[in-house]
């Protein structure tokens, strides 16, 4: 396997790949459900995503294989001057490609994505247990300025 890395949306065939990626991790893997009976689910948020004009579902390969994925969320709004925001979430690298770079290239790809659509700021969020996923992100020039708080419904 050999070649640039290169990100496409995500069409409703890479579920399985995308959410292999999503369980092949250490809090995914509790809180996923790949089995055939949970692709319902899934099939249903893609639909979500699909319909919605500022969320993408991204797909990285390497070579024709599906080695990352992350999803894009275009956020507008007053403050900061009515500054866009992109926001990041769902990182993954599949595990067997994990420290060969991809990463660093995938959110690069992510960043120069979010400048050619005029956003002023890349944001994401991440539970505070990924501490090796601190420093990736802190070597890319993310800065954790902010505290996240989540309420689940
Ligand atoms: C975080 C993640 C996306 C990084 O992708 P990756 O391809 O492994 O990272 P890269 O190989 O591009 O590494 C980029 C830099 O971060 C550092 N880094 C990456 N993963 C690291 C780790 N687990 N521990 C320490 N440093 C790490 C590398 O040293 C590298 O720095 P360098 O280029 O100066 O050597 C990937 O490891 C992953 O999917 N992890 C599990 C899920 C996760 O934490 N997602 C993010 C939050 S939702």
């Amino acid at each position: 396997m050999s070649g640039a890395l290169t990100v496409r949306e995500a069409a409703r065939e890479d579920i399985p790949a995308i959410l292999d990626m999503l369980v092949d991790d250490d809090l995914g893997k509790t809180r996923e459900d790949a089995s055939e009976a949970g692709r319902g689910i899934y099939d249903a948020a893609f639909d979500r995503i699909a319909a919605s004009d500022n969320v993408s579902l991204k797909i990285a390969e390497l070579g024709g294989e599906p080695v990352g994925t992350f999803l894009l969320i275009v956020i507008p709004g007053l403050a900061l001057k009515g500054m866009l925001r992109v926001e990041i979430e769902q990182v993954r690298i599949a595990s067997t490609h994990r420290g060969k770079g991809l990463g660093r290239k995938m959110i690069g790809w992510a960043v120069g994505e979010a400048r050619r659509l005029g956003a002023g700021m890349v944001q994401l969020t991440m539970n505070k247990s990924r501490t090796q996923s601190h420093r990736f992100y802190e070597s890319l020039g993310f800065t954790a300025s902010h505290e996240g708080f989540k309420l689940y419904l």
